[in-house]
């Protein structure tokens, strides 16, 4: 059987105040990823055929965001409830006959798996579902109120009697239901409340009032937490950042001190991967099999291939691409350069916009003077090169393949492949001048003493 055609509408308009913040709350990352870029990663996930976030006035980078995931967004003109959020998209779903489901922008750990279970549970049995858990404390949670396996209302803290308040069954947030049914009730909903709102809430008393069924489906609180401040956030992240090591363990990467290892949430690890302590993972970073990521490295928006070793305390800036057995060791910072397999660069270099053929040796120390203050230049460096260390690559530079630059060298003429780069002053031995210049000075602190 088919299933309807699912609409997804996430509020998203509420102000936040409490994170302290210029930017919306819901633009506040988790794992990397703003907080309603999660919300509308599991939209995608669900196969939502419309998703429409309600937005403030004003937060156009919400609806930029909302864009950027192939969402639309409509504009609350005032925040009048949580009810009102959901009606400003009804104009918007115009001639959608399928199924809705609303979520909260702010409650960014809630998964797919957890999601499809409440829209699973639409059907002939109950023509709206809600998601329920349990609260450890619920306090300022709409409590529902059963009769039986049967929803009979969902009544907010504020409203709710102290009887009512000793519930711990509380409301998530998230409902669905046939958007017809939802959107005619809710234009029955009414402001006459402790907050004088309207409520998303009062849909389940109507219903009941008019014979239409209401499930309740329990979930995980762990996957529930709404975040309201900054500390919820960590919180949330933390417990988010729990659920991804586990399922790259669960997935054959070998995590040291796990807890101590930063993912973002769009991170990929292939198996037999092992991470060291302290690693962490910012936005768009692949990372192939068998390959090992020392303590301390700092990674972003970098494709890490097979067998490499990377680090301890290596930076990948962004724009990096490490290609099979590629070899970077401590205080190598690369940024927008692609290294070909077995290039090998041990210690404290800068490769900034360059490209590096395959199995070159970059000397400890080595520098891409890739920047003059107004714009940036490349290095390439060829296949089978050698770069003796300390030297300094004046790009816009070539080192052709196989050539080597001699140490302490500044390149800043193009090096034919095969030849010797040498730019640097001719030493000189002075025999017995050590004794000589040791006199010297210690005539001259003798006078001033
Ligand atoms: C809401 C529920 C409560 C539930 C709790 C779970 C209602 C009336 N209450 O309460 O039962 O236990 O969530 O966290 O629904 N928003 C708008 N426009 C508005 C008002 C809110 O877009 O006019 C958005 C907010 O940005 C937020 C969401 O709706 O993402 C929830 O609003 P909030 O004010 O936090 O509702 P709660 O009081 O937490
Ligand atoms: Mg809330």
């Amino acid at each position: 059987m088919n299933s309807p055609a699912l609409a997804v509408i996430v509020l998203a308009a509420g102000q936040g105040t409490r994170m302290k913040s210029a930017l919306p709350k819901v633009l506040h990352a988790m794992a990397g990823r703003p907080m309603l870029g999660h919300v509308l990663a599991v939209a995608k996930a669900l196969s939502a055929r419309r998703t429409v976030v309600v937005t403030a006035p004003g937060a156009d980078k919400v609806a930029e965001l909302a864009a950027e995931w192939g969402a639309e967004s409509v504009v609350q003109d005032r925040q009048l409830g949580t009810g009102h959020a959901v009606l400003s998209a009804e104009p918007a779903l115009t001639g959608f006959d399928g199924n809705l489901l609303v979520l909260f922008g702010d409650a960014p750990l809630l998964t797919a798996a957890t999601l499809s279970r409440l829209t699973g549970c639409l059907g002939a049995d109950a023509e709206i579902a809600t998601l329920g858990f349990r609260a450890q404390d619920p306090t300022g949670y709409g409590r529902m109120v059963m009769q039986g396996n049967s929803l009979q209302r969902i009544v907010e803290h504020k409203d709710a009697s102290q009887a009512e308040r000793n519930i711990d069954l509380c409301f998530a947030g998230m409902l669905a239901g046939k958007a017809r049914t939802l959107f005619e009730l809710l234009h029955a909903v009414t402001n006459d409340n402790a907050q004088g709102e309207f409520y998303l809430t009062d849909v389940i008393a109507l219903a009941g009032k008019r014979g239409i069924r209401c499930a309740m489906v329990e979930g995980p609180e762990a996957e529930m937490q709404g975040v309201n401040s900054r500390a919820q956030l960590a919180q949330a992240d933390a417990q988010f950042q729990a659920r991804m090591r586990l399922a790259l363990m669960d997935a054959g990467v070998t995590l040291i001190s796990p807890e101590t290892i930063y993912l973002s949430a769009d991170t990929v690890i292939e198996p037999d991967v092992t991470v060291g302590p302290f690693v962490v993972f910012g936005p768009g970073v692949t990372v192939k099999r068998g390959t090992e990521i020392r303590a301390f490295c700092h990674i972003e928006n970098s494709i890490i291939g097979a067998n490499v070793i990377l680090g301890p305390f290596a930076r990948l800036r962004g724009g990096a691409k490490l290609d099979d057995t590629v070899d970077i060791g401590n205080f190598v910072e690369i940024k927008n350069a692609h290294l070909e397999s077995g290039v090998k660069a041990h210690h404290l270099t800068y490769l900034g916009d360059a490209h590096i053929g395959t199995k070159a040796n970059i000397g400890a120390g080595t520098i891409t003077c890739n920047y003059d203050g107004f714009a940036k230049y490349r290095t390439n460096i060829g296949a089978n090169a050698f770069i003796g260390s300390n030297s300094a690559l004046v790009a816009p530079v070539k080192i052709g393949e196989a050539a080597i630059v001699a140490a302490g060298s500044v390149i800043t003429r193009d090096v034919e492949p095969n030849a010797l780069g040498i730019a640097r002053g001719r030493q000189e031995n002075k025999a017995g001048a050590a004794d000589q210049i040791r006199a010297k000075n210690k005539a001259r602190k003798n006078r001033t003493d």
